[in-house]
């Protein structure tokens, strides 16, 4: 498998905080990565550095060999990169369709005279959102997909992250970041929830995926291979099983050495 992505000794700092401490990891094409660690370890401010949301103090970032450390965030969603977040930035007031749309940058961007002047590429560019929804929704269930008007707030918790997966896929990214997917599940949506990133997996074949989990089940079920990070540092890199098996794991993340 090719490689897609690489970090090299990225550090970013708050203060005298290393929230990410000389970090490297490299991801091939077509893979799933968890990544867990203790609160505050450096995950999320991670996938922030990567994204172009914050400063990195030091390192490189590279998508296919190219640089994308201390890019905007547009420019990096240019290189198939999106994420979703640990504390839902969807609209509640919206539907369905508007929230996943959102996630396509130059969805509609023919500008507003252009929208008003040329109609008939404004309807096909809305047809073709439509169905590009519709296809995504369809791919987690088929009852999801004829909510696709409904407003987000009457959407059920699980059928709410999956919106923020489709919003993060509707850009056909190579690189999906999923930051906590199952925070505030049940157990049984949480089981379901891995269903879904496993079809997601199968449906894009190529395209890799890191999630951030606390949720170990679902984490020895859907990811091949386990980061371990610790004060901004990884301290593991592995199958799950050996991960888990390493005794400063048990002791310092699992608590049960
Ligand atoms: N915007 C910020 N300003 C200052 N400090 C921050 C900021 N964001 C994160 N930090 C600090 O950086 C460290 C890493 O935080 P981060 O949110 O990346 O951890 P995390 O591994 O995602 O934790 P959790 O499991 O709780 O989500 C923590 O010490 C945190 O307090
Ligand atoms: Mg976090």
């Amino acid at each position: 498998m090719n490689q897609l992505f690489s970090a090299r000794d990225v550090s970013v700092r708050f203060g005298g905080v290393h929230a990410v401490d000389n970090l490297s990891l490299d991801i091939v094409e077509g893979s799933i990565t968890g990544l867990i660690g203790p609160n505050g370890s450096g995950k999320t401010t991670f996938f922030n550095a990567i994204t172009g949301l914050c400063k990195l103090a030091g390192g490189r970032i590279a998508i296919d060999g190219q640089e994308i450390g201390g890019l905007q965030p547009r420019e990096i969603y240019g290189f198939g990169v999106t994420r979703t977040f640990q504390r839902s930035r969807l609209c509640l007031s919206l539907s369905v369709f508007d929230n996943i749309v959102i996630g396509r940058q130059n969805a509609l961007d023919l500008g507003l005279i252009g929208n008003l002047l040329r109609r008939r590429r404004f309807n096909e560019a809305v047809r073709e959102n439509h169905e590009r929804v519709h296809a995504l929704l369809m791919a987690f269930s088929e009852p999801l997909a004829r909510r696709i008007f409904d407003p987000l707030h009457s959407l059920s918790m699980i059928d709410r992250r999956r919106i923020e997966v489709c919003r993060a896929l509707i850009a056909e990214p190579r690189l999906l970041l999923l930051d906590e997917p199952s925070a505030g599940m049940t157990p049984d949506e949480t089981r379901e929830f891995m269903d879904d990133i496993l079809n997601v997996r199968k449906n894009n074949p190529r395209m890799s995926i890191v999630i951030i989990e606390h949720e170990m089940d679902l984490m020895q079920r859907v990811a091949e291979r386990c980061v371990v990070l610790n004060y901004g540092r990884m301290v593991a890199d592995g199958t799950f099983e050996t991960v888990v098996a390493d005794p400063w794991v048990q002791e310092a993340y699992l608590g049960t050495s």
